[in-house]
């Protein structure tokens, strides 16, 4: 009971996420990709807001915990893929989402994030999200097909880098990340400077089909 809540819930708690979520909820629509979905308890608050919702993991274990907890109904289609090569054709999706996973493709962002592009419709968009950093270094294809804006916001390097890193979906990360939630908090609050975080949004030109 208690780790259903926590998988389902968990990232409301979560300064940087709700953050994130801000911009998904109003994004997502028809056909959805979450990829690198985790636990999937964004992609099942997500899944209210679209036709079909598909998400995946290169993590087995994480797939696992997402079909246990955040898939009532079986609404959601979870596997286990490699976001460099997705097992899907061109042009699938009206949305997707890519949240707090390019700063572990180290090598092989870029890859990534053409693959996304080439299973976004025209007119679809991509969401990129990670610690600026990462999400800097990304070359995103600039030749006219794509419309590029990022958001900079929130600071919480600190509690972020240690929570992704014991988050790592180990068991004993439900205690972890109870003591981890009130430090990213007062990390919003005590670290200066600004735009730790990134959010990149492409919109693939062309008619929404
Ligand atoms: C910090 S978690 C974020 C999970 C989820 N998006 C969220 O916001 O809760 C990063 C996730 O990216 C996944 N991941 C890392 N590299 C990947 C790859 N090459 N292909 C697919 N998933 C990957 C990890 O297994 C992990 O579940």
């Amino acid at each position: 009971m208690f780790k259903e809540f926590y998988f389902r819930n968990w990232f409301w708690f979560h300064p940087i996420r709700r953050w994130e979520y801000g911009f998904l909820k109003s994004m997502v629509s028809g056909k959805f990709l979450d990829a690198g979905c985790g636990n999937g308890a964004i992609t099942l608050a997500l899944s209210a807001r679209t036709l079909e919702t598909c998400a995946v993991d290169v993590s087995d274990v994480a797939i696992a915990t997402a079909e246990k907890y955040n898939n009532p109904g079986e609404k959601i289609a979870y596997g286990i893929m490699d976001l460099k090569k997705l097992g899907f054709p061109d042009c699938s999706f009206d949305s997707v989402a890519c949240v707090s996973v390019i700063g572990q493709c180290s090598g092989f962002k870029d890859e990534v994030v053409s693959e996304l592009l080439r299973v976004t419709k025209p007119g679809g968009t991509v969401f990129v999200s990670a610690l600026s950093r990462y999400v800097d270094a990304l070359k995103v294809l600039d030749d006219g097909r794509f419309e590029v804006s990022r958001f900079y916001a929130l600071k919480g390097r600190v509690a972020r880098e240690l929570f992704d890193f014991f988050m790592a979906y180990r068991d004993w990360r439900t205690l972890f990340s109870i003591v981890f939630f009130p430090l990213f908090w007062l990390d919003q609050l005590l670290i200066k400077g600004k735009g730790e975080t990134c959010v990149l949004l492409i919109r693939k030109k062309g008619v929404v089909g």
